[in-house]
């Protein structure tokens, strides 16, 4: 039996070919474009998706017996807003995850609605890349559009919907629209009421790894699939990804170096954060998670080596990274290039520099980033810290988790070991696994982590980098609070 995870990506899709004893067959990543309409905007369009989707697809079972496939589970961005009118068509771009556009609807939720009540009906307050607000700015500024909305859905369900016709979403991923009550897995009907849509406008909910439908016949003879193919509910991509690294179960961590940059800690039981810092989730194995988000991550790296230093060879920048220089970087980068969510909560913030004098050289703007995003990464390790949350190692996945430098400088920075498991394709993978759940290949998500999931290399901190490190990250600190009320007032 074979199984194809996909991975809804922001800046691609990634496509994996199992089979039931998890090796990856085969593997194809389709990219797609990104649209800016205005500073700190970020769309893109669902059509995009499909296209890489039967592209992909095609490529992926090419020289392989496609009868085989059995499932395909989808992970993806999250907090997408896509809008389908009567006709099925979709209404305008999605407006994504990293879109900061509704910095005043954010503010009227959580100042006129009030923290503490979307706290008590969704167990979350209102980030800017939230869905609820995202429907709000639809409503007071597309009011047409807004009218023709006949269903809504995120990123990832729309490629099931494209694939089966069935209107689904997970729990995972619908625990980021602000509109779940995620203690109870149901709609809110309150929150429903406050943005203005109604619950049959709203996909129906599964567990992650629950069948949704089987591919349509007429789309499994385009794809080359056979009859019967079954779609699970899939995941949010963090919450794929903690299953492709076995982050499931009680009290395990995986941190993600992909566009954005997330902090996941899984859990049996429901809980909150008392300050909201970290999102309250549900998760794909059934329970639940803690999370704290980055907007920029490994996208740092790549918009610093492409766009300004013109170059695709990330690892070549980094070799004149000496040993002597970490821990001791003059420069130090503020990563905010599209505002910052997770724990600052500000769409204003923006990316910076500082500390370069004459003798600054390239590879210190190079270190500076890659020390920039495991700052940020550890603020919201000290938010859990600070919940009386215990992490001494966690997985690493993602993009960035390629890099052996990286790597080393976020052990050191967050002070804690760092596991590899044996794919860096955490939210591909994990969809995967889901699939084969759903086909009855495993009993339970656990029992697919158990058997899939190996660990193949280990950063362990070095004390005498880690005390330097704490002693940066205090510096690092500082630049935020200094600047905020310049970014406020440049916006
Ligand atoms: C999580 C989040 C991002 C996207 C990226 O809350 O917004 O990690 O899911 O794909």
């Amino acid at each position: 039996m074979y199984f194809i995870g996909i991975d809804l990506g922001t800046s691609a899709m990634k496509l994996i070919l199992t089979d039931e004893k998890g090796v990856i067959l085969n593997s194809k990543t389709e990219e797609y474009p990104l649209i800016f309409p205005h500073p700190g905007w970020s769309e893109q369009e669902p059509g995009e998706w499909w296209n890489a989707c039967l592209t992909g697809v095609g490529e992926l079972l090419c020289g392989y017996d496609a009868a085989q496939v059995a499932g395909i589970g989808i992970g993806g961005q999250m907090h997408g807003l896509v809008t389908l009118d009567a006709q099925d068509e979709v209404i305008r771009p999605a407006i994504l995850w990293n879109d900061g556009r509704t910095a005043e609807e954010t503010a009227w939720l959580n100042t006129e609605i009030g923290k503490e009540k979307l706290s008590a009906l969704t167990a979350n307050i209102a980030f800017a890349g939230f869905t609820a607000p995202k429907i709000l700015w639809m409503r007071k500024n597309e009011p047409e559009n807004f009218a023709r909305i006949t269903k809504i859905m995120l990123p990832k369900d729309y490629l099931a919907y494209k694939l089966t016709g069935v209107h689904a979403c997970d729990y995972s991923d619908a625990s980021g629209m602000l509109l779940l009550d995620v203690a109870h897995k149901r709609w809110s009907k309150e929150m429903l009421e406050i943005c203005g849509v109604t619950e049959s406008q709203m996909p129906k909910l599964f567990e992650s790894y629950e069948v949704i439908g089987t591919v349509k016949p007429e789309v499994a003879g385009k794809l080359g699939l056979p009859a019967g193919v079954k779609i699970v509910a899939g995941a949010g991509d963090n919450a794929a990804a903690a299953v492709g690294t076995g982050v499931v179960g009680e009290g395990g961590c995986n941190i993600s170096l992909g566009t954005s940059g997330t902090i996941f800690i899984s859990s049996r039981k429901f809980g909150v954060d008392p300050n909201n810092a970290l999102h309250a989730f549900a998760h794909a194995d059934g329970g639940f998670h803690l999370m704290g988000c980055m907007l920029s991550a490994a996208s740092c790296n790549k918009w610093f080596c492409d766009e300004i230093l013109k170059t695709k060879d990330y690892a070549g920048e980094q070799v004149s990274i000496t040993e002597d220089r970490l821990g001791r970087n003059p420069v130090f980068f503020l990563p905010y290039l599209m505002g910052e969510r997770s724990p600052i909560n500000d769409t204003d913030a923006r990316a910076c520099f500082i500390g370069m004098s004459m003798d600054t050289t390239r590879a210190d703007f190079v270190q500076a980033v890659l020390e920039g995003v495991a700052f940020a990464v550890r603020d919201s390790f000290e938010v859990a810290k600070s919940l009386g949350i215990a992490i001494d190692h966690s997985m690493l996945c993602g993009g960035g988790a390629r890099s052996p430098l990286w790597r080393r400088i976020l052990a050191n920075v967050l002070n804690i070991r760092l596991d590899i498991p044996q794919t860096e394709e955490g939210p591909g993978y994990g969809a995967a696994m889901l699939a084969m759940v759903g086909c009855g290949v495993y009993e339970s998500v656990q029992a697919c982590a158990d058997a899939l999931v190996h660990v193949t290399d280990s950063v362990a901190p070095e004390a005498e980098l880690a005390a330097r490190y704490e002693e940066q990250y205090k510096k690092f600190r500082k630049i935020y609070p200094a600047l905020k009320t310049f970014f406020q007032e440049v916006k």
